[in-house]
C-alpha cells in the first residue's frame, strides 16, 4: 500500500518502517498514526516478513505527537486521538512477529511511547529520551504513564514524568529504557544483525514468547505461568519442533517454515 508519512521496504523478511517527516522531526499528526497502524498490519499480515524494525528519517525517531494539532483539540478529540494511538501502539506490542524500536533521534512524548511499544529498543549514542507533556499541560495519551512504570519503576517513571526532563541514551540504558546502545554509524548494522538473529529461530516460538510475555505482563505470576505451560503445550504440535529438536539431536542447523 501508498505511503505517505512513512516508508515500507521489505528485504531479507525484515521489514522497516520509517517514520519520514524529517523536517517536523516525525511529530505524529492523526495521519501518520493511521499510517502506522496500517504498516504495522501490513508487517503482520505478509508472509515474507519475520521481523518489523521501526525507525525514523533524519535526525529523530520521533519527536512526539503533532503539537500544532493538539493545539486547538477539544476534550472530546484528544480522548478519541488517545484512544486511536494506543490501539496503534498496542498492536506493535501485541505483533506475533518481534517488532524492534530503532532509536536513531529524539524519542519524545508519542516517540518515547511508541518505542516503549516495541519489544526492544535499541539507540543509537544520539537518541534522547523523554516524556515532556507536562511542559505543555497534559500527561501522556499513548500509553506512556503505564509503560514507562512497568518498564523502569514508579520513581524513575514518575521522574521522567513529572520533571518533563530528557535523558541521553546512556542513561536510558541505565534505566533499561533501551536495551541497548549502539554509536550512532553501527545503529542499522546492530539492529539488522538483531533481526537476523530472531529470524534464525522458529517463528511460532517468537509469537508465544511475546504472547507469555504480554500476557503475563498484565496478569498475575500464576496466570502468566498457566498462559506459558498452554503455549508450551500447544508449540509441542509443531512441525516446527520436531525440526529444531531433531536438528539439535543431529547436530545440524534447523530450518524452520512456521508450521
Ligand atoms: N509537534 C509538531 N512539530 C514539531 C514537534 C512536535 N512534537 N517537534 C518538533 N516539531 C517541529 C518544530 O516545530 C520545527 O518545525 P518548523 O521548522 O516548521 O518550525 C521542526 O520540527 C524542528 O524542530 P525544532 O524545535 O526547530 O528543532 P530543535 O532541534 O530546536 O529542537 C526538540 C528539537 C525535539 C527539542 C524540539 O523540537 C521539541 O521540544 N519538540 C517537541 C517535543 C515534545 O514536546 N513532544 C511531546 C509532544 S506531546
Amino acid at each position: 500500500m501508498p505511503y505517505t508519512n512513512l516508508t515500507f521496504a521489505v528485504a531479507d523478511r525484515i521489514a522497516t518502517i520509517t517514520v519520514n517527516r524529517p523536517d517536523k522531526l516525525n511529530a505524529l499528526n492523526d495521519a501518520t498514526m493511521a499510517e502506522l497502524g496500517i504498516a504495522i498490519d501490513e508487517a503482520v499480515a505478509r508472509d515474507d516478513v519475520g521481523v518489523v524494525l521501526l525507525t525514523g528519517a533524519g535526525r529523530a525517531f520521533v519527536a512526539g505527537a503533532d503539537i500544532s494539532e493538539l493545539a486547538s483539540q477539544s476534550p472530546i478529540v484528544a480522548q478519541r486521538r488517545a484512544r486511536v494511538g494506543q490501539q496503534v501502539f498496542r498492536r506493535y506490542e501485541t505483533s506475533p512477529k518481534p517488532t524492534i524500536a530503532v532509536v536513531n533521534g529524539f524519542a519524545l512524548g508519542g516517540g518515547c511511547e511508541l518505542a516503549m511499544s516495541c519489544h526492544m529498543r535499541i539507540a543509537s549514542d544520539k537518541a534522547r529520551f523523554g516524556q515532556p507533556e507536562v511542559k505543555l499541560g497534559i500527561v501522556p495519551g499513548f500509553g506512556g504513564t503505564q509503560r514507562l512504570p512497568r518498564l523502569i519503576g514508579r520513581g524513575a517513571a514518575l521522574k521522567l514524568l513529572l520533571t518533563g526532563d530528557m535523558i541521553d541514551a546512556h542513561e536510558a540504558h541505565r534505566l533499561g529504557l533501551a536495551d541497548e546502545v549502539v554509536p550512532a554509524d553501527q545503529l542499522t548494522e546492530r539492529a539488522q544483525a538483531l533481526a537476523v538473529s530472531m529470524l534464525a529461530n522458529a517463528p511460532l516460538a517468537l509469537a508465544g514468547c511475546i504472547e507469555a510475555v504480554n500476557r503475563g505482563l498484565d496478569s498475575t505470576l500464576d496466570e502468566g505461568c498457566l498462559a506459558e505451560s498452554d503455549l508450551f503445550g500447544v508449540l509441542s504440535a509443531t512441525a516446527d519442533m520436531r525440526e529444531g529438536m531433531e536438528a539439535f539431536l543431529a547436530k545440524r542447523p534447523a530450518s524452520f517454515t512456521g508450521q
